[in-house]
């Protein structure tokens, strides 16, 4: 397998979805850097999955740490192939937004995946790895109420494309995945930990009939790094279930909605 020993960090790794994409990646032999805040979870998390995941607490939004993060990297394991981009912050107070919001959202969400990418450019084209950058459904469509979340999510799309672009001469691929509404601690929320009432309200919207597993999305991280991608850069793709190929007509032609509304 081509990720066999291969050295990767993923941000955002405490939580459901990017804790699943550390398993894939130890599953598929990787040494993995498994970078959060939240102590108490990475270091779970860790102890779960042995000598093949290492958790380093890391704020990424500081450049001191992501240095710190960089080099012990290095020196720990010799190499970085890959860099996963998964961490977020959700708070969005949309149009209410002050400043201070907007900066802190960005700079989370966008500009510190970013600056971890400047900082392991280097290490990434010793053996021509890869990184996958963390889109959604949320950063493709208009929604009301929300503006900071979807703006850095539609950036991350641009911003993939000029990052593979940069690195393509230097044998680096830059890729990214969007995923739809996916079983997570946030959906598991609103849910009221109900997967049923989840699947059944993402259902009109994920033509595949449910919400997303955390485990469809690391497949396909793993997939896009692996070598059956190898000429895969600046992509985004959609993991959600046929979300994105839907227009506001649900899939369903003008014929279809005037039999609906219509009386025989
Ligand atoms: N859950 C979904 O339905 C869904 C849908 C589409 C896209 N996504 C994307 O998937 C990714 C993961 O989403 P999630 O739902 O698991 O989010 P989450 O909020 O459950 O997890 C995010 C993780 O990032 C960590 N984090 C936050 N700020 C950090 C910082 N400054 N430094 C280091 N770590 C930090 C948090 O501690 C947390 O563990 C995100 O990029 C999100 O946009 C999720």
């Amino acid at each position: 397998m081509s990720t066999q020993d291969k050295v990767a960090i993923v941000t955002g790794a405490a939580a459901v979805l990017g804790s699943a994409i550390v398993r894939a990646f130890v599953q598929a032999g990787m040494q993995v850097v498994a970078v959060d805040i939240d102590i108490a979870r990475g270091e779970a998390l860790a102890a779960e999955l042995g000598p093949r995941c290492r958790f380093a607490a890391c704020d990424i939004a500081s450049d001191a740490a992501l240095d710190a993060l960089v080099a012990e990297a290095l020196q720990d394991a010799g190499r970085i192939d890959f860099v996963v981009n998964n961490a977020v912050v959700y708070g969005d107070a949309g149009m209410s937004a002050t400043r201070g919001e907007w900066l802190h959202a960005l700079d989370v969400n966008l500009v510190s995946g970013a600056m971890l990418v400047q900082k392991t450019a280097d290490a990434l084209a010793v053996h021509g790895g890869a990184v996958v950058n963390m889109g959604s459904v949320g950063g493709k469509f208009g929604a009301a109420g929300r503006a900071l979340y979807p703006a850095a999510k539609a950036a991350i799309l641009q911003l993939t494309r000029n990052q593979a672009a940069s690195l393509a001469p230097r044998g680096v691929r830059v890729n990214s995945v969007s995923p739809g509404w996916t079983w997570s601690d946030a959906l598991s929320r609103m849910a009221g930990n109900d997967r049923a009432l989840a699947d059944r309200i993402a259902a009109p919207m994920h033509p595949l009939g449910r919400a997303g597993d955390a485990d469809d999305v690391a497949r396909v991280v793993l997939f896009l790094c692996s070598d059956a991608a190898r000429f895969v850069t600046g992509a985004d793709i959609p993991v959600d279930g046929g979300f994105s190929m839907l227009g506001p007509d649900q899939g369903r032609s003008a014929r279809d909605w005037f039999g609906a509304a219509l009386p025989e």
